[in-house]
């Protein structure tokens, strides 16, 4: 047994986060107030955007982006089936089809040549997902869209802080979106964001989030205000975004010590002939997300897990292709249509990855996971 239970991710949470939560919990607003367009300014700034539009939850982001385009009911939407089941359920609580293109087999990100053999005249937009925070090809995803009129939509809810071509992921689709879960790479607890460059769907955006309504309380001369579309509530407190902004301040920090953690495993796994590590394509800067190794065929990955999680090694598995699930099984996808897809869920496995982890909890995972390789 390892001496302590070691997560697949967790939050770090300093004095000073916790002063900055501290003093918003002192003052009169607690939401909707100063705070919501400080840290806006703040993500914004970062990942080079004209705009961003935070929000109570990563899914709720991913909602309001596919909501702002306006789409008529039954447009087809296309994304990966090897996500977090947020990416796809976004497009079915606007009244739209999820088609599944199958992934890549080096970056498990969706497959370019497979989305374009999935466009039909109904296709009116693609989410793709940096999945474990490695951007996709983004060139090739906009040479698609051009060709097709077709939106973007990146969910980098992986990929805070990572780099395609040289340029910070948060403007090169039409919007972006982003999670603030505890396990990402900063957190509110819960929390996430839209951004973008693009001037009307920003406008959409602040109304989506808020009911429709046209101006905030602040804003009224009288009672009176207007219902423009129909929105939601996914405002987010005053105290979250005060967390954000403490968290913004650390993210060089945070994302270097994820490298290093990465690069640690690299150099000690490389050479298992028993698993494969994550391949790096060399135009990107990877945001380290997750660290998924892949098992050998010959290896049955099932086991590998349950032995990691009797040592309390909190491996994971992601994801369980969305097409398997119950509520999916309805649209009648075939599994055998994704066999890529099919091969990487059967012998992928997430080990510990997160800027609090001591250089022993790395040591432990690593002689953790060679010891249940040689099994
Ligand atoms: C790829 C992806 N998209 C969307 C989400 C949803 O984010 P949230 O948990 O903030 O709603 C997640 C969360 O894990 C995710 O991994």
């Amino acid at each position: 047994m390892s001496q302590k239970n070691i997560p697949y991710g967790f939050q770090t949470i300093e004095n000073d986060d916790i002063d900055a939560v501290g003093n918003v919990l002192k003052s009169d607003l607690l939401t909707t107030g100063p705070k919501v367009a400080e840290f806006e300014t703040a993500l914004s700034n970062y990942v080079n955007a004209n705009y961003a539009i935070v929000a109570n939850s990563g899914t709720s982001a991913l909602d309001m982006a596919v909501a702002a385009l306006g789409l008529k009911p039954n447009s087809e939407i296309i994304t990966t089936p090897f996500t977090f089941v947020a990416s796809s359920n976004c497009i079915l609580y606007n009244n739209c089809k999820p088609i599944f293109a199958d992934i890549n087999k080096e970056t498990y990100n969706i497959d370019t040549d497979q989305i374009r053999k999935k466009i039909t005249k109904k296709t009116k937009a693609i989410v793709y997902v940096d999945y474990a925070g490695q951007p996709c090809e983004i060139d090739e995803l906009k040479k698609i869209a051009q060709d097709n009129d077709l939106f973007l939509i990146e969910d980098a809810c992986h990929a805070f802080g990572a780099e395609y071509k040289g340029k910070r992921i948060g403007s090169l689709a039409d919007m972006t979106i982003f999670s603030f879960h505890p396990v990402k790479h900063i957190t509110t607890g819960e929390g996430g964001a839209v951004t973008t460059n693009n001037d009307e769907f920003y406008k959409k955006l602040k109304l989506l989030r808020n009911h429709g309504i046209d101006k905030p309380p602040s804003e009224r001369a009288d009672y009176s205000y207007d219902v423009k579309m129909l929105g939601r509530n996914y405002r987010i407190t005053d105290f979250q975004c005060a967390l954000g902004i403490s968290q913004l301040k650390k993210i060089d920090r945070f994302l270097k010590r994820r490298e290093e953690i990465a690069k640690r495993y690299k150099e000690e796994l490389v050479n298992t002939d028993k698993l494969t590590i994550p391949y790096v394509m060399p135009n990107v800067k990877h945001a380290w997300h997750l660290y998924p190794i892949m098992v050998d065929k010959k290896i049955n990955r099932d086991t590998i897990f349950t032995s990691m999680r009797q040592k309390g090694i909190g491996v994971n598995v992601h994801y369980i292709p969305i097409y398997k699930f119950s509520h999916y099984k309805q649209f009648g996808f075939i599994e055998k249509n994704y066999p890529t897809t099919e091969d990487i869920f059967s012998r992928i496995l997430s080990i510990p990855i997160y800027p609090k982890m001591t250089d022993q909890d790395v040591d432990t995972v690593i002689r953790e996971i060679s010891n249940s390789l040689r099994g």
